[in-house]
């Protein structure tokens, strides 16, 4: 006879999400955070000391309150000496010193979650593909573990190609000569799943060292040949129809892995958890209001912002400024506090105002994604972050690419022959070069015109992969499966 005691519930799987500090990696982790507790999950979100600090002075406090809804955050160090600065680390520093510091700052998180005794047992964990190392500290302590690589499956494709380029001598650099004597043209056909034609120039900035023991050449190395085949699988914010080729070869290597993006609203909708937002600047209240003032002219904005690390000098950005003042579209320009280089006194150039007769708005940080998806926005100069690129995809607009570094000049290369959504302006782009790459974009015919038309198609491809029933949407199901039946 069934027993009438009332059954105690099943504790709900416990994911803890550890994203690396940096904006383009927070954001997907939040997304993917809100859709593994929307499905059930008891969700820890891990942020450094440092990001808690500048979302809290940005946000509020909250920013990290779900309310009682089972989805808390958790702070680690990043190893750095601690600063109140709103600006962004130094990648470099910050990934030798969270190598140094995450291991046992994990474990030690893990252990104190365990014995708080207010929430189940973290049952698996989820970590940045550049902080692969946590892998093996789940793996010692009996845990799941997946790594989430947040750029795109063609630049992951060619980080787990750097080995190869090292055994055939490609890399490092002999000498300082091969930045620019035409070296970084030479073919690298070889590399099974690439777009015909790449380069070594096409390849994450990373290989363009003459140092064999190069920070990031060796941590990328590392994290392919060690700590990726160790984890449970792999996730990639990309869609199969996007980067069928790069997919095929990487599943070659790495079978378990899978593809949910873009991780969007149709994953994780703004109405979901509202507050909990991972933006470390503080958005400009302007800038929807201002679009909607276009919005007669659908299509007509050129939106200019190049990211959350890119620095460029004071003069490239004069040159930036008159480019966009000659070109005649109307624009918002996003320019970074912290992003010109010794630039703490760069302002926009004497006569500039007048120049542009109130045809653009400038702002310090915006809703990117509420940009994108504003009808009256109708291209994007992007640095070609692989979010961004993502995301102007998403919302079917055409990309002006000019790509800072990593894996930036991977997806630009991605963006212009593959996908057909973009056009690259030169890197010393001077003014007159700026003005005709955007008139070029912005134009009715032409080349971008062809981006534009080509975005829409990628637009509906890229809804259609989140959408019941598309292969990212039944990825990510099938993800939530595999870590739910982990749950220790
Ligand atoms: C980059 C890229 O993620 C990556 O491809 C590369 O490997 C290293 O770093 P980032 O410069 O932050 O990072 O670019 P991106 O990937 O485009 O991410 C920026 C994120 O911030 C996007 O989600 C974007 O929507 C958001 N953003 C940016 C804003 O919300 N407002 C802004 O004003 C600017």
């Amino acid at each position: 006879m069934a027993s009438s005691e009332p059954q105690p519930k099943p504790a709900k799987p416990h994911v803890l999400l550890i994203p690396y500090p940096a904006q383009g990696h927070v954001n997907p982790f939040l997304k993917l955070a809100k859709a593994l507790h929307a499905r059930g999950f008891h969700v820890t979100f891990v942020h450094t000391e440092y990001n808690h600090g500048r979302l809290l002075r940005a946000r509020g406090a909250a920013a990290f309150d779900a309310g009682d809804e089972g989805f808390r955050f958790e702070t680690i160090p990043d190893g750095l000496p601690l600063s109140d600065l709103d600006a962004t680390q130094d990648i470099w520093a910050l990934c030798k010193a969270t190598r140094r510091t995450g291991p046992a700052a994990v474990r030690g998180l893990v252990e104190r979650l365990n014995r708080a005794g207010d929430a189940p047992p973290v049952s698996c964990v989820v970590a940045d593909g550049a902080m692969g190392y946590v892998v093996h500290v789940a793996k010692e302590m009996g845990l799941p573990a997946y790594l989430f690589f947040t750029p795109s499956g063609c630049g992951f494709l060619a980080y787990l190609n750097f080995d190869q380029l090292v055994k055939r001598g490609y890399v490092p650099l002999k000498d300082e000569s091969c930045f620019t004597n035409g070296y970084l043209d030479t073919p690298v056909d070889w590399i099974a799943g690439m777009l015909p034609g790449a380069r070594l120039r096409d390849l994450p900035t990373f290989i363009r060292t003459t140092d064999p023991d190069d920070t990031m050449l060796t941590i990328n190395i590392k994290q392919c040949e060690l700590d990726s085949p160790a984890a449970d699988g792999i996730l990639l914010n990309t869609f199969d129809d996007l980067e069928r080729r790069a997919l095929g070869a990487i599943r070659a290597r790495l079978p378990n892995t899978f593809t949910v993006g873009p991780l969007g609203p149709e994953v994780a909708p703004p109405s979901y958890l509202p507050s909990l937002t991972s933006s470390l600047w503080r958005g400009d209240d302007r800038c929807v209001a201002w679009l909607d003032g276009h919005a007669e002219a659908a299509g007509s904005v050129v939106y200019v912002n190049f990211g959350s690390i890119t620095v460029v000098t004071g003069e490239q950005m004069d040159e930036f400024a008159w480019g966009l003042a000659a070109a005649g579209s109307p624009f918002l320009w996003v320019v970074r506090p912290d992003m010109v280089r010794d630039g703490g006194g760069w302002a926009l150039p004497e006569g500039f105002a007048e120049a542009v007769a109130g045809r653009g708005l400038t702002v310090g940080w915006c809703d990117q994604e509420a940009v994108l998806e504003h009808p009256a926005t109708g291209g994007f100069l992007s640095h070609c972050g692989w979010n961004s690129t993502l995301e102007s995809l998403r919302a079917g607009v055409p990309l002006l690419c000019w790509p800072f570094f990593s894996e930036q000049v991977t997806n630009c290369r991605y963006a212009c022959e593959e996908w057909g959504v973009g056009l690259e302006m030169p890197r010393e782009a001077g003014r007159e070069e700026v003005e005709a790459a955007v008139r070029e974009l912005m134009g009715a015919e032409g080349r971008g015109a062809a981006a534009r038309r080509k975005a829409a198609e990628w637009k509906e491809k890229a809804r259609a992969a989140v959408a019941p029933g598309g292969s990212s949407c039944a990825n990510l199901e099938r993800f939530v499966q595999e870590m739910a039946l982990a749950k220790c």
